[in-house]
């Protein structure tokens, strides 16, 4: 069996694409899937493109984090040929060989079975980006934050974790503002069902005051950085800020007077290494959003040969929604 795979060299070109057999795979993972979609997540930018340091197997290396397809052989007693699977992290693209490959030889243990009402297809444009956005707005509600108590803030509100995060709070009856560095997607973050869109700088400035007027009941924060300051000094009492991303910086300066004096929850966010059975209640919720969204639209569709220049694309910031990946085609336009 042979099939096409995306390879990470050490030296240029750094990224190859070529022909390999299921012998070549390793690791010891006791399932082999063929892979029908994968996705871009902003790790997977940053792995492709060299600029983070996100592969820690030896070059050359497969990357791509998440996969979804249909089981072609497994040892493992809870599986059978022919079941639709998908894995999101665990070390997918990170320390085991990834996503961007027609076959991959995976651990049956990080595997979800793939829920009713949801194809292989809308799973990947979900992928960890909606995965994690599910996780951020379950932390909001665990918290005890209602639809009730306010508005909640989304940042980085264009971008896969930003865009499925709108969705899935509004779809739970949330008021959801949308804050975003694009004029442009003005119209597209409404549609999702933000109820009002925010300049972006309004909150790149930091924090003014310890604390602030308490603008929001929460918020869900792909930005970090001078972002999540702001947002800590403006939540209101009780209000839960669900940190999930850094594209605005990984440092963050606070006092203790959000938490102290308002109670307010930092709640971190990490999809790598989520249980299965919390997996398994989010992938349900993503299944559900179908229902009420036109995934097909949210998302741009390329082949191993567009990958690289998607990577750049999200790296510099001209990204909007998510994008997929199908192993089945070689070319692409533009790719
Ligand atoms: N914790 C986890 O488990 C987890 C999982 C997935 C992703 N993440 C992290 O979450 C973040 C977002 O991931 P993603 O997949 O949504 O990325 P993405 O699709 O590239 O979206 C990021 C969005 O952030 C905004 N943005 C870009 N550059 C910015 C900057 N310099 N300052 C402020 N805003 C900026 C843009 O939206 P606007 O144009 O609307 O402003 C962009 O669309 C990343 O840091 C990623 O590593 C974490």
């Amino acid at each position: 069996m042979t099939f096409p795979a995306l390879f990470i060299h050490g030296d240029a070109p750094r990224v190859r694409i070529r022909t390999i057999s299921h012998d070549e795979l390793p690791g010891e993972g006791d399932t082999l899937v063929r892979v029908e979609w994968s996705g871009i997540n902003y790790k997977d930018a940053l792995a492709v493109t060299g600029e983070g340091p996100i592969i820690r197997g030896t070059l050359p290396f497969i990357p791509g984090i998440d996969l979804c397809g249909e089981i072609l052989e497994t040892t493992a007693g809870e599986w059978r040929t022919g079941d639709c699977v998908l894995q999101t992290g665990w070390g997918l693209g990170e320390t085991e060989w990834g996503a961007y490959s027609g076959v991959q030889r995976v651990n049956a243990r990080h595997l979800v079975r793939l829920p009713v009402g949801l194809s292989s297809k809308h799973a990947m444009i979900a992928g960890t980006a909606g995965f994690t956005a599910v996780l951020a707005a379950m932390a909001i509600e665990e918290a005890g934050v209602g639809p009730d108590a306010g508005d909640i803030v989304v940042t980085g509100a264009s971008g896969g974790v930003g865009t499925f995060a709108i969705m899935a709070l509004a779809h739970a009856g949330y008021r959801v503002v949308a804050s975003s560095g694009s004029k442009a997607n003005r119209g597209y973050l409404k549609s999702l069902g933000a109820y009002r869109v925010m300049d972006r700088e309004v909150l790149e400035t930091g924090a003014v005051r310890p604390l602030d007027s308490g603008h929001w009941a929460g918020a869900v924060d792909s930005v970090g950085g001078k972002t999540l300051e702001a947002l800590l000094s403006q939540t209101a009492r009780h209000g839960c800020v669900a940190s999930c991303g850094l594209v605005g910086g990984e440092g963050f300066a606070s006092t203790v007077f959000p938490f102290i004096l308002r109670g307010v929850r930092l709640q971190g966010i990490d999809s790598n290494t989520c249980p299965n059975l919390v997996r398994r209640k989010v992938w349900k919720r993503i299944a559900a959003l179908t229902s009420v969204y036109d995934f097909d639209s949210l998302a741009e569709q390329v082949a191993f040969g567009g990958i690289e220049a998607a990577c750049q694309r999200i790296l510099t910031g001209g990204h909007t929604g998510r994008t997929i990946v199908s192993p089945a085609e070689t070319s692409t336009p533009g790719g």
